[in-house]
């Protein structure tokens, strides 16, 4: 049980560089293994998600060392991976699993996945019944983890993605690399293309068309290790731009902070909020970056639907808390796949904004939340529920009431921001 900051008087205040990209890390580590040559990572995110992803890839049998933030891959190329001797741990983690799916479907071993009680809840089909019409022979335990992957030679797809989900069209790019010829894939929306642009940089052959939603995946491309900085981790940024607004008299600097379109959903919402935020030392080459500076606002009530979310989607706890405090009746909706995330976000966001008196209301896809309503703490015992972004949230939440809270599992944050706590006193 942690004790939670309580309102600070004088408002958040200072300057941080919060960790690593978690998508770009994993990406980092998946696709230097799978090239030839070394590929070194700095600025790696060293949280539990991105550290099972560096230890399957070991198990693999790919050569990685890591010194601090600093990981340096032996990549083995496209075909030298080695079938584990155990069944490969997937830990918390939904984006190392679906992506290692669609890589190991077209190895010449079979590969069982595993995962904790939590990953073992997500639904894999998603990701399995796509592969399978590429030639894939995956067997899931209901749908689920544990996971049997028997490689097989894949063909191409030719394919029109069913959910909005840049793991499972990352997947679906990892197989057409070991496909018989070109693959196509259709998003229903654009979803974060990190895989995209990180492998064109490794030298694949994907082709984007401008609607942002089809792909043409060339097979079999000579991968070529790579030096990477990863930029600072926009959904990490996103507690601070949330309680800078939020705390009153608060002015916060982020630096170095990834700034990919796909990613900013947040940034977009907060302005037609009102929000004050402000770019700055921008740089532009393979994945944009900024510098964010964020000052407390008074906010107005916001609408969003389906449209929106993908690029917003790990940060929904966080524009539920602003319109919490916005001056007005805010909804969300489109917001359906929340209830498969780390947890069923939509029911924990309802519980834990209710022991402090938010008025919130549970759609099937989303919430609607009153603002103008005073809050009143009925329960002071939060809890992360297991998950970090909900553990983050109830934190940055506790920020803005005067009453001591608590929060249980508060070690959940290890899985995407182990030094949120030690960073959080430094703007006190
Ligand atoms: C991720 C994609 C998103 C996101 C997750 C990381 C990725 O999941 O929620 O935290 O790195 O590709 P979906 O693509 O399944 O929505």
């Amino acid at each position: 049980m942690k004790q939670l900051q309580a309102k600070p008087s004088n408002g958040l205040r200072g300057e941080l560089t919060v960790p690593g990209d978690k998508s770009i890390s994993h990406r980092g580590i998946m696709f230097g293994a799978i090239s030839e040559g070394q590929t070194t990572l700095h600025h790696f995110l060293t949280a539990q998600d991105c550290l099972s992803t560096l230890k399957a890839f070991q198990q693999l049998g790919v050569p990685i060392k890591r010194d601090g933030q600093t990981v340096v891959i032996d990549g083995v190329g496209l075909h030298g991976l080695k079938q584990p001797s155990h069944p490969l741990d997937m830990g918390n983690s939904g984006t190392t699993t679906r992506l290692i799916m669609g890589l190991l479907a077209g190895q010449q071993f079979d590969t069982t996945l595993v995962g904790d009680a939590s990953l073992s809840k997500r639904p894999m089909k998603r990701v399995s019944e796509p592969l399978a019409e590429m030639g894939a022979v995956i067997e899931t335990t209901d749908g689920h983890l544990p996971v049997m992957i028997h490689g097989e030679q894949l063909h191409a797809g030719d394919y029109h993605l069913k959910v909005a989900s840049a793991q499972v069209k990352s997947a679906l790019i990892l197989a057409a690399l070991q496909a018989d010829k070109a693959s196509i894939f259709v998003e229903k929306q654009p979803t974060r293309n990190h895989t995209e642009i990180m492998l064109k940089a490794f030298g694949a052959k994907i082709d984007c068309e401008p609607d942002n939603v089809t792909l043409t995946v060339h097979p079999d491309p000579k991968l070529t290790g790579i030096t990477l900085n990863v930029p600072g981790d926009m959904s990490s940024a996103a507690f601070f731009v949330a309680a800078g607004s939020l705390v009153p008299n608060s002015e916060i600097k982020l630096l170095n902070v990834g700034t990919n379109e796909t990613r900013t959903g947040l940034i977009s919402i907060l302005k037609r909020m009102g929000g004050k935020i402000h770019f700055s030392n921008e740089q532009s080459q393979g994945e944009s970056t900024a510098d964010l500076t964020v000052n407390s606002a008074s906010l107005t009530p916001i609408e969003i639907g389906a449209k929106d979310i993908p690029a917003v989607i790990d940060e929904l706890p966080l524009v539920a808390l602003l319109a919490a405090k916005a001056d007005g009746v805010s909804k969300i909706t489109g917001a359906g796949e929340l209830r498969v995330k780390e947890t069923d976000r939509i029911a924990v966001i309802v519980e834990e904004f209710k022991k402090l008196g938010i008025a919130i209301q549970e759609l099937p896809d989303g919430f609607i939340i009153d603002g103008t309503k005073p809050w009143h703490v009925n329960n002071p015992h939060l809890s992360s529920h297991g998950d970090h972004r909900i553990g983050m949230v109830m934190a940055i939440a506790a920020l803005l009431v005067d009453e001591p809270l608590t929060l249980d599992g508060a070690d959940s944050i290890n899985i995407s921001y182990p030094e949120f706590f030690d960073d959080l006193a430094t703007l006190l």
